[in-house]
């Protein structure tokens, strides 16, 4: 055994990158696979949870932003900007840092988590809360990086999809070929365009024997795929993917299509559902987006759309800590004891 060496060092010949590249990493990747027991009894599914939430800045932004920072590093640049949901900018704030660049972010105002607000503001990026909602900042993103020295980090940057992709390669490292079905969430579509090729690289490598479906899963308040046309005031408890008019939305019905799978809308209940599910019986806390995945395959193998007996990966996406509001409301308060053993067993009802 060796130390994980983040991503790009660990797939440096699946990755666009020479001997040259100025390599800047936080050591992201190498996620577990955890086996989630209580959703495999509830579907009757082999179901591993792929836990993104570890990754250096708490999502799997990390995997796409070593790449997008190291690329942007090796041409140069002194500055990055990225719109966000607020997972994107804590992680392009984070790699900014370590490559020395400066980093700005443009975030929709009110409607970001406030750990991923607090990241962006700990690594000192410059970051302003945009009266328009996540579509508005990545328009305006997209604009300033053409009209000044600042490197696009979003996304749209193809780099950021090709440091995704090793998730995939993960996941077929730790079960030995591809899972049936693959689940995650769907926002702007970075991710499940990632994921497919890589999925589709191994099998075209002969390093797994087949591909599997990819099943997205958008909120039914921000599901612009699902509708088949954008959503221009988008809706959802999910911040995170609060998205009406996704970027790589061709790409995201290509994964599904070429798959066999499905882009399928969940309701904010099914999705707090899940969330207290996970944290509650798999012990995995993970923010509320990415329980859309976990969502999303309770109700597609419920419609029949997914086989009892399957090989079913979930990517939950986001580490629970980034908002702790949604795991205070609907918790009962804790009680306050004096410090008296008597009190304390009575209050925890062991006495
Ligand atoms: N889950 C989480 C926790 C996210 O932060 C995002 C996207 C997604 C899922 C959806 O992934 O966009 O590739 O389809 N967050 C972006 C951000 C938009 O700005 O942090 P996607």
């Amino acid at each position: 055994a060796r130390a994980w060496r983040g991503v790009v060092e660990e797939y440096r010949d699946r990755l666009p990158v020479t001997a040259n590249t100025p390599v800047v990493t936080l050591l992201e990747g190498g996620t577990p696979l955890v086996p989630a027991t209580r959703v495999s009894e509830l579907t009757g599914c082999e179901v591993f949870l792929k836990v993104e939430g570890l990754n250096p800045t708490g999502s799997f932004k990390d995997r796409g932003m070593t790449m997008a920072i190291t690329k942007a590093a090796e041409d140069g640049a002194k500055a990055v900007i990225c719109a966000s949901t607020g997972n994107t900018s804590a992680s392009a704030a984070a790699y900014a840092v370590r490559a020395g660049m400066t980093c700005a972010v443009l975030v929709p105002q009110g409607k970001i988590a406030m750990g991923k607000l607090a990241q962006a503001l700990v690594h000192g990026a410059k970051l302003l809360q945009v009266d328009g909602n996540f579509d508005d900042c990545l328009e305006l993103a997209r604009k300033l990086s053409v009209d000044y020295p600042v490197a696009l980090v979003n996304s749209v940057n193809p780099y950021r999809l090709q440091g995704q992709k090793t998730a995939s390669f993960e996941i077929v490292d730790a079960l030995g070929d591809a899972p049936d079905v693959h689940c995650l969430p769907v926002g702007n579509a970075g991710n499940i365009t990632a994921y497919w090729m890589g999925y589709k690289e191994y099998a075209a490598d002969g390093v797994s024997t087949r591909t599997p479906r990819m099943f997205g899963f958008q909120a039914s308040g921000a599901a612009p795929i699902v509708n088949g046309e954008p959503v221009l005031q988008p809706r959802t408890i999910a911040t995170a993917i609060r998205i009406g008019n996704p970027a790589s939305w061709q790409s995201a019905e290509k994964a599904r299509d070429e798959s066999g799978g499905r882009i399928d809308a969940v309701t904010d209940r099914q999705i707090l559902a899940a969330y207290r599910l996970l944290a509650a019986e798999e012990g995995v806390f993970v923010e509320l987006a990415s329980a859309a995945s976990v969502a999303g395959l309770m109700q597609a193998v419920e419609a029949g759309r997914i086989e009892r007996g399957s090989r079913v990966v979930c990517t939950v996406t986001g580490n629970g800590l980034k908002d702790p509001d949604w795991a205070l409301a609907g918790a009962s308060s804790a009680t306050t004891v004096p410090v008296d053993a008597h009190a304390a067993a009575t209050a925890l009802g062991l006495a």
